[in-house]
C-alpha cells in the first residue's frame, strides 16, 4: 500500500486553514494510504516559542486530530521530536542540499526579513522538512500551498541523493486541495489565514468560542460587488468564504453559490457563520472527551514504536551508502 504523510507545527493553535488545507485531506484520504500524521514541534523551534506554551500545545493538536475525525486506528500518529532518527537523517540530507537552495524558499526569504537575527534552523527548515518525509517513503504528501514548495525541495534531494548514492528513497508528489489549499485571513482577505496572526478577528482557531467565530464571519470583509460568485481575483472575500463554507459542508461551491442567486450578504454569511459554528460545536466536544482520556498517551507511544524503526533503518541504510558507518 502506497504511503500519505503530513505534519503540522504547533507555533499556534490549530487553525480552520489548517484543518481544510491539511488535517481535512489526510481524514479523506483515509483506508486507501497507509497514513501518518505528527506534530512538526522541532519545526517549532525555528522561531522564537515559550517552552510552556509550545509543550501545552503539542497534546492539544494531537486532541484535535482526533476531534477533526482522524481515525488512530487508520492513521499512524507521532511526535517528530520523539523520533531521534529524523533530526540525524536530515543531518546527512543537509550534505546534499546546496545552500543556494534552502536559501531560495520563499518561506525562508520571508521569515528571514521579519528578524533580523533568525537562526540557521530557519535555513535548513526544508531539509529537516524532507528528512520527515523521506525516512519513511512517502508517496503522496498533502499540504497547503505555501508548503508546496518544501516537498519539492524534498523530491529533488531524494531524487540528487538517489543518483549519487542508489536508489534509497521513494519521490513524494505533493497533494493539494483544489480548491481550499489556501484559506485567507477573513480580515485580509489578500493573505493567508495563520496561526501566528497578531490579528486574532481574521483568523478562526478549532478553539474559538463557536458564537465568537460566527461574528468574525458575520464581519469579514468582502466587496461592494452585491453579488456571491466565486471569484478570486475580484471577489476575494466572498470566494474565501465560499470556499469555507463549501469545504466544511462537502456541498459544491457552484451549488451554494446557486442557493444565494439575488440575495445579499447578510444572508449568505448567516449561512457560512452557522456551518462554521456548527463544525466547531461539533469538533471541540469530541476535543474535550479525547483529551480528558489516556487515549493521547496510547497512540503517541505506538506512533513512536513504529516510526523509530522505520527512521532508524533508513537512517543505518544511509549511513552504509555515505561511508559513515564501523
Ligand atoms: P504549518 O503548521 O504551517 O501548517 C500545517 C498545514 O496547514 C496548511 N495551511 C493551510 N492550508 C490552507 N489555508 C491556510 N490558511 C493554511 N495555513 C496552513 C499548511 O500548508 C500545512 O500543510 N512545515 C510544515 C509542517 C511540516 C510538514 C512536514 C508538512 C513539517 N514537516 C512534512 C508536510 C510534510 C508547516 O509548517 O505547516
Amino acid at each position: 500500500m502506497k504511503r500519505v504523510l503530513t505534519g503540522l507545527k504547533p507555533t499556534g493553535d490549530l487553525t480552520l486553514g489548517n484543518y481544510i488545507g491539511s488535517i481535512k485531506l489526510m481524514k479523506d484520504l483515509e483506508g486507501k494510504y497507509e497514513s501518518y500524521l505528527f506534530v512538526a514541534d522541532l519545526h517549532a523551534l525555528t522561531v522564537p516559542n515559550d517552552p510552556v506554551l509550545l509543550h501545552e500545545r503539542i497534546k492539544k493538536f494531537i486532541g484535535m486530530y482526533i476531534a477533526c475525525g482522524i481515525d488512530p486506528t487508520k492513521h499512524v500518529i507521532y511526535l517528530q521530536s520523539e523520533n531521534a532518527y529524523i533530526p540525524a537523517i536530515s543531518w546527512l540530507l543537509e550534505c546534499s542540499t546546496y545552500y543556494g537552495e534552502a536559501s531560495r524558499m520563499i518561506q525562508f526569504k520571508e521569515k528571514s526579513k521579519q528578524n533580523a537575527n533568525f537562526t540557521v534552523g530557519l535555513l535548513t527548515y526544508p531539509v529537516l522538512m524532507a528528512s520527515d518525509i523521506l525516512y519513511c517513503d512517502a508517496d503522496l504528501v498533502p499540504v497547503g500551498i505555501d508548503q508546496k514548495q518544501h516537498v519539492e525541495l524534498a523530491r529533488d534531494i531524494a531524487d540528487r541523493f538517489n543518483k549519487r548514492f542508489g536508489e534509497v528513497f521513494t519521490l513524494p508528489d505533493v497533494y493539494i486541495n483544489e480548491h481550499g489549499a489556501k484559506i485567507y485571513d477573513l480580515q485580509d482577505p489578500t493573505k493567508k489565514m495563520s496561526k501566528t496572526e497578531e490579528n486574532p478577528k481574521g483568523v478562526i482557531s478549532l478553539f474559538d468560542d463557536p458564537e465568537v467565530a460566527k461574528s468574525k464571519i458575520m464581519k469579514a470583509t468582502t466587496d461592494s460587488l452585491a453579488t456571491i460568485k466565486y471569484d478570486p481575483e475580484n471577489q476575494p472575500g466572498i470566494s474565501n468564504l465560499l470556499t469555507i463554507a463549501s469545504s466544511l459542508s462537502n456541498e459544491d461551491i457552484d451549488s451554494i453559490v446557486n442557493k444565494f442567486e439575488g440575495k445579499g450578504y447578510g444572508d449568505f454569511k448567516k449561512y457560512v457563520a452557522e456551518i462554521v459554528g456548527n463544525f466547531l460545536t461539533d469538533i471541540q466536544s469530541k476535543y474535550n472527551d479525547i483529551i480528558n482520556s489516556n487515549k493521547v498517551d496510547e497512540i503517541l507511544d505506538n506512533g513512536k514504536e513504529i516510526t523509530t524503526k522505520l527512521a532508524k533503518d533508513k537512517y543505518e541504510k544511509l549511513s552504509k551508502m555515505m561511508g559513515v558507518y564501523r
